[in-house]
């Protein structure tokens, strides 16, 4: 059996537009989010209280993964995106980026999202619980 790959996870407050441009479109995430607007995902990056990365223990340390939350460290905590390259899809990274996005925020926060349809069999199998009473107003553009 060949060994997994050792991610290293961080917080990445400072993480660089065209990186997590890059994981969106290599996750496939790309298609619902704004990734020919640099100006818009500049602002995703920098409103964001949260940023946690997975980067591959190689040579360059590639990006491999990301989750971006909203969050106040004391209440609640959005998850806005989680995306994971497809080449490293399956190897524990989602999971893993969650863990660690919940380290840092503690005990005391929970955490939401909104998922993807292809998605909610991943957050079912981690063991998050849905929420039935949730509500929202779609974005218009
Ligand atoms: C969804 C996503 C974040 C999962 O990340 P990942 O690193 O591939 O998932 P993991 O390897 O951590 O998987 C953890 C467990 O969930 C399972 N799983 C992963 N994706 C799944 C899916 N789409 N449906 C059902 N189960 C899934 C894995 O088999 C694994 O199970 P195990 O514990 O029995 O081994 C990733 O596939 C991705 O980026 N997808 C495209 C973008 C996307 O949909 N993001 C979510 C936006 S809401």
């Amino acid at each position: 059996m060949s060994e997994r790959p050792r991610i290293l996870y961080a917080r990445e407050q400072g993480l660089d537009v065209t990186e997590f441009r890059r994981v969106l479109v290599e996750s496939g995430l790309g298609a619902t989010r704004p990734v020919d607007d640099e100006r818009r995902l500049k602002a995703m990056l920098s409103g964001a209280a949260l940023i946690v990365t997975a980067r591959m223990e190689a040579t360059g340390r590639p990006l491999v993964g990301v989750a971006r939350c909203l969050t106040d460290f004391s209440w609640c905590c959005y998850l806005t995106e989680l995306a994971v390259s497809a080449s490293a899809q399956g190897l524990g990274i989602g999971k893993g980026l969650l863990e660690e996005a919940r380290r840092q925020i503690g005990p005391e926060v929970s955490l939401i999202l909104a998922s993807v349809p292809e998605a909610v069999g991943f957050y079912e199998r981690i063991g998050m619980a849905r929420m039935p009473d949730a509500f929202w107003y779609r974005r218009e553009r």
